[in-house]
Parts: C-alpha cells; structure tokens; sequence
C-alpha cells in the first residue's frame, strides 16, 4: 500500500500507485457518458468546465438526496423523540456511517461533520496546539500549503509562542524531504509537536509522498493531519493506511454540496483533544460553575448541524462507489496524460508541478510568456473555457516559484478530450491575440 492509496486488484503486487494498475472493475473503463450524470454539464454543452479543483459538478444523485431530505425529512436531529425527528437523525447518522465505511474509519467516533476543509483545519489547529504545544515547540508545515492549511497553524503558533518550520519545496512542486534529516540532525525535530502537509497540492498537483512523512511522524509520536481537499476528489483514500492521524476534506470538491466536509482523526487522539466550538449538543452536563462534553464525536460538533448538506456528502460518495472509484480515477488518469502531452507541446506555456505525469494529479498549473494569467483565463471566458487564474491560496508556494499568479486547469471525470481540445486550441489562440 503506498500513500493511503488502495491497490487496484487484491494480490497484484504494490506498483506506483499512479501508473500501471489494471482495471479490475469488471465493467469496464468509463466512457463519456459519465456527463449525463450531471445536469449543469448536459444543460451547458457550450461550457468547457475546468475548475474542479475549485469546486467539482453535482451529480443528480446528490441533488436528489438533498431535496429529498428537505422534502419528508427535515427536522432538528438529536433532539426530538417524534418520528420525523428521527428520520432527520438516521439520514445524518447514516451519512456518517457512509464516510466511515468510505474512509475505511475504525468507527463512527471518528467522523466529525464539519462545513468544509477549512473548517477542519481550524479545528484541528486549535484543538491540537491546546492539548501539545506549549513556547519553543515547533509547528511543521509544507512550503506548499494551501492558506487553509497554512495561516491556521501560523496563528496557533503565534498564539502558543511557538515556531512554524516549512518543509522546502523544489522548483518542480516536489517537497524536500531530506529537510527532516536536517531537523534531526540539528535537534530540531524533538521539539516538532504537530504536522500538516496536503496530499496534492492544489496550486501544482503534485502528490506529495505521505507515507514517507506519515512514517517520519509516527516514529516521533507526532500526530500528521492530512490536507486531502484534492487528493479525495482523485484518489481512492484508506484513512488509516495513510499513516496519517487525521485528515480533512470539503464535500464541495468532491462532487458534494458547499457547506460539507469532514475531519477524520484516530479516536485515540480525539477522545484527548478539547473541542473547539462549545453550545449546543456537544455537552453531556451544564452547571455555572462547569460543563462536560458529550462523547466523540458528538463533542466536535457545536450547535444545529447541516444535516441536508452531510446527507448530500454521502450522496456524492455513494455515486463515487457506485460509479466506481478506480473507474473514475482509471478516466482521470488518462485525461491528465493526454492534457499533459498536449500542454507540454505548446510553446511558450511554461506547465509547473512535477515532470512526471504520473506524480501529479488532477491540476494544470501554466504560465503562458509575456501574458498574465488573469488575461490568459478571461480570453479563455471568452472562448467557452472556464479556469482559474491566481495565486490559487498558496502565496508562499507562489512565492517559492518566484511568480505571482498562473492559470490553472483543473479535470474532473466529467471532462473529455474534447474539452483539452479546446483548452489548447484557447490558449494558442490568446498567444496569438496577446502577440
Ligand atoms: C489543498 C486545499 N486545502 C484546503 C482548501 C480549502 O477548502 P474549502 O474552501 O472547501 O474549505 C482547498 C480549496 O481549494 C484546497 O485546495
């Protein structure tokens, strides 16, 4: 097992999780048909849709569960010992069990419903440097981190007199990870208490190496927390065979609805940690004087969930399985080889991220030569071409590569040749207008 990714087929032997696996769905590879799944998609035929990374398209499976759920059974959960109470309750316990089941969780202790990655993170960080940190200790971040995985930890160790340590990054998008040599070698390494690193870095695609850092971590008794808002939407993902503690993810990227996401965190570590948000059902006893919290996972969550919206979660993650997971990634993976070839064949497009089109998943990150990237997405607007253009909220990863901005395409299962196509018959055609 390599990177909390699953192995295709039980029994073949462990290859690059990114190359050579055969298909073992007896169905068969996925074909474009997979668009009719998703009414924005049939209903914008004109629409080349490439900012998945942003948000992903909802198919109608998760826009059903959620009209659903507000249509026979919508009430406050946990709360109510009338029927219909109970219905709301069981359709957002369910969807945690979904999560649980889809993760590979040791139970549902360990499925915290939150309103997306951000949230998690924050949760995490606070949560976290209360129970660990105290001044001196180190907080250890990538150089490449989305803001999202990056300013909540910066602020904690503001807040506890601690140090925030990046793990370099090369030019290619790829981590340095011979920095954790220099941290042992220096000391350093024993006063680190917490790690977060992202799986896929939404700025480059690169898919970072978790389980190297997750067995550097675990050697140490220092809990990883996984940044997976990209890598869920791509990769099948075993929780635990990560090596991480925790992970988080938002619903939104992952063909779910805004407004949902998850923290997923080894029960032994979330039974020792504080919550974060207090009100609501996450006590079990309130007296002026002290209040105890409820039990896991119950205590993370603070106030009237979005029930509708974790029903939509699990909606999107049951389509995934059922569609099939690695046919959507066997898809995926064909699509990012043919947009890499053909990216990588225009000239003056300066494509970031690894060389190696197996090392990356799901983003095009480019610079076109003398356009800036907010010029290079609106002509594309214009030519029906729908992408990115920023720093992508990874300012300091930006920085690293020393630009300020690039554009970037992002795929999801629901994009075609076709679509590349286009990509790349609109960026010629802004080299040309911008000449
Ligand atoms: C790697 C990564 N982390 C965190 C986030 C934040 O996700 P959200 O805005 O859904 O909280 C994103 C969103 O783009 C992301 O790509």
């Amino acid at each position: 097992m390599t990177d909390g990714i699953l192995p295709r087929t039980s029994g073949t032997p462990a290859t690059d999780p990114l190359t050579t696996r055969p298909l073992s769905d007896s169905r068969g590879p996925l074909g474009d048909e997979i668009r009719n799944d998703f009414p924005l998609i049939v209903s914008h035929p004109d629409l080349t849709y490439l900012d998945s990374a942003a948000t992903s398209q909802k198919p109608e499976a998760v826009l059903t569960a959620i009209d659903r759920y507000y249509r026979q059974d919508n009430a406050n959960v946990h709360r109510s010992l009338y029927d219909l109470a109970e219905r709301s309750t069981l359709a957002f316990e369910n969807s945690r069990r979904t999560v649980e089941y889809y993760l590979n969780a040791a139970s549902h202790r360990e499925i915290i419903f939150t309103r997306g990655t951000t949230e998690g993170l924050n949760l995490l960080a606070w949560s976290l440097t209360e129970l660990l940190v105290k001044e001196g200790d180190i907080l250890l971040v990538s150089a490449l981190e989305h803001h999202s995985n990056f300013v909540p930890w910066q602020q904690a160790a503001f807040r506890k007199g601690a140090e925030l340590v990046l793990i370099p990054a090369f030019k290619d998008g790829t981590l340095d990870l011979d920095f954790l040599k220099i941290l042992e070698t220096d000391g350093r390494a024993d006063r680190v208490k917490v790690a977060a690193v992202a799986h896929i870095s939404n700025a480059f695609g690169t898919v970072h190496p978790v389980r190297a850092i997750s067995r550097w971590c675990r050697e140490r008794g220092i809990p990883l927390v996984l940044d997976a808002a990209q890598s869920l939407p791509h990769l099948p993902i075993d929780a635990r065979a990560t090596g991480a503690d925790f992970l988080a993810f938002s619903g939104h990227k992952v063909y779910g609805p805004m407004g949902s996401g998850i923290v997923w965190g080894r029960e032994e570590w979330l039974e020792k940690m504080p919550p974060w948000q207090t009100g609501g059902e996450m006590i079990s006893m309130v007296k002026p004087e002290k209040s105890t919290w409820s039990e896991l996972p119950y205590k993370f969550e603070a106030g009237t969930p979005d029930v509708a919206a974790a029903v939509g979660l699990a909606a999107a993650l049951n389509w995934m399985r059922e569609t099939g997971v690695e046919r959507l990634e066997a898809r995926e993976h064909k699509l990012e080889r043919y947009t890499y070839e053909k990216l990588t064949a225009i000239e003056g497009l300066t494509l970031y991220g690894p060389a190696d089109p197996y090392r990356r998943r799901g983003v095009f990150s480019f610079n076109l030569d003398g356009i800036h990237s907010h010029d290079v997405a609106q002509y594309l607007d214009k030519a029906g071409v729908a992408i990115r253009s920023g720093h992508h909220c990874a300012q300091p990863a930006m920085r690293l590569m020393g630009i300020p901005s690039t554009a970037r395409a992002s795929l999801a299962p629901y994009n075609t040749q076709a679509d590349i196509d286009r990509l790349a018959k609109a960026i010629i055609g802004a080299q040309e207008y911008f000449r």
